[in-house]
């Protein structure tokens, strides 16, 4: 098969490199891809939400099955856009990616349905928003853009002065543009964090091994918020029980709700959970794979990744048991000094090859030029170690990234610290 990737994150290469190892998949190709990418994918530069010209691409280079990575594609209909001219594609639909282009969508669906997340109130006028905050106790509450805000659109106020000023960024400054037309303003939870992936068919589903992401700039969670600077799985603060309890309470309950509305859900639903004193509780929910997350939980998958996505394409998944991988892995990400700020690009990047040889090295922001490969972006590398014990997956990934240099280059030195001594 010919099989195309949409996106050129590290989410993508690490979908590039579980995909390149199907012995259905013949030829990758990448829109844009990234320096890593490039060295197993044809990668081209298309615009992702010129529909018509993906789908041209597609036709033109005998496309069998496209993948699409991010969000904003999804949520815009790019589904729905291939559906329609009869080209296969993995991804929920519009309707469907609502979960996560709508957080209003997601809260509404949650409540109806009785799906444990944070309490919450809607709002589609600023002066009605203020005033409900202000009948609130002082102390911290979230604020939240409705729409897609590139992961920046929840914003934990620690009291009600923040969240005023929050609600006056989203609503009045518009600071998310047309994102922030309408917020939810919700109850602050607190307890560790775990991301769970469930891969469903629109009737049945698959999860894959839970992790946990980093996703503040600086050690001990000290920082801005960033897209994610570290991940590892299986994450240890999720027991077993909890595990169960979560897919119970959780994963099964809103792949239901989903159908009783009507939405034939076909795609990852990435469940954001806080694990909290009352027990599991809906953070969010993502419409796609996280990004890092998948590359340490995809060399956990000990299964064609090609052969799932089919599978979901027929809705055969429940003919598929994955099998238990045992192993840990830890990635970390190498940045660009300024980010998740203005950072500059084009910087050499030396030492890859060396790092190769003791873990995965998932490419970012990255371009080949001039025969070296430099910085395109902010996150430029997640290096990943895999082992048969969390601390040994680190000591890899750790080991590995301290080869690579690039000016500027900062990456965190706790992930996954704690979790390996617990
Ligand atoms: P989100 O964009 O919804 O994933 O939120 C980004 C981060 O904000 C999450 O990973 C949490 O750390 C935090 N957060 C979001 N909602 C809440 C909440 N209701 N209570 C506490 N923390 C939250
Ligand atoms: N790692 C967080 C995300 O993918 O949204």
């Amino acid at each position: 098969m010919n099989v195309l990737i949409i996106g050129g994150g590290g989410r993508e290469h690490a979908l590039a490199w579980k995909l390149n190892q199907s012995s259905m998949v013949e030829q990758l190709y990448a829109i844009p891809g990234n320096g890593g990418i490039a060295e197993i994918a044809q990668c081209t530069f298309l615009p992702p939400d010129d529909f018509p010209a993906l789908i041209r691409f597609v036709r033109e280079q005998d496309i069998d099955f496209t993948v699409v990575g991010p969000e904003q594609p999804l949520v815009a209909g790019l589904v729905d856009a291939f559906e329609e001219a009869g080209l296969p594609v993995f991804g929920p639909n519009q309707a469907a990616a609502q979960m996560e282009g709508s957080k209003i969508f997601a809260k509404r669906l949650m409540k109806k349905y009785g799906i444990p997340t944070a309490d919450f109130a809607e709002f589609d006028d600023y002066t009605r928003a203020s005033q409900y905050l202000k009948t609130l106790p002082e102390g911290p509450v979230v604020v939240k853009a409705d729409g897609l805000a590139a992961g920046k659109g929840s914003i934990v106020c620690q009291n009600k002065a923040e969240a005023e000023a929050a609600l006056n960024a989203l609503m009045r400054r518009r600071v998310f543009q047309a994102a922030g037309a309408r917020v939810v303003i919700e109850e602050c939870m607190s307890g560790p964090e775990v991301s769970i992936f469930a891969i469903t068919d629109g009737r049945d589903y698959l999860t894959l091994t839970p992790a946990q992401d980093f996703k503040r700039a600086l050690d001990n969670d000290q920082g801005k918020n960033t897209g994610g600077m570290g991940s590892y799985a299986p994450t240890v603060y999720l027991s077993e029980e909890d595990f169960q309890r979560s897919i119970r309470e959780i994963i099964e309950p809103t792949l239901n709700a989903l159908q009783s509305e009507g939405i034939t859900y076909k795609g990852v639903l990435y469940a954001g959970l806080m694990l909290t004193e009352s027990g599991p509780r809906v953070i969010e929910f993502n419409c796609r794979f996280g990004d890092p997350e998948t590359q340490a939980v995809l060399p956990l998958l000990n299964y064609d990744l090609m052969e799932i996505f089919q599978a979901v394409r027929w809705q055969e998944l429940g003919k598929i048991r994955l099998p238990e991988s045992g192993r840990s892995a830890v990635c970390v990400v190498a940045a660009s000094d300024g980010y998740p700020d203005a950072y500059k690009i084009r910087k050499l990047i030396l030492g890859i090859e060396q790092a190769q040889q003791k873990a995965l090295v998932f490419h970012a922001g990255t371009m080949r030029d001039n025969g070296g490969m430099r910085t395109s972006g902010g996150r430029v590398l997640g290096v990943t170690g895999v082992g048969d014990s969390l601390a040994s997956a680190r000591e890899q990934a750790y080991r590995a990234i301290e080869r690579i240099r690039f000016v500027g280059m900062f990456y965190r030195k706790d992930i996954a610290l704690e979790a390996s001594q617990v």
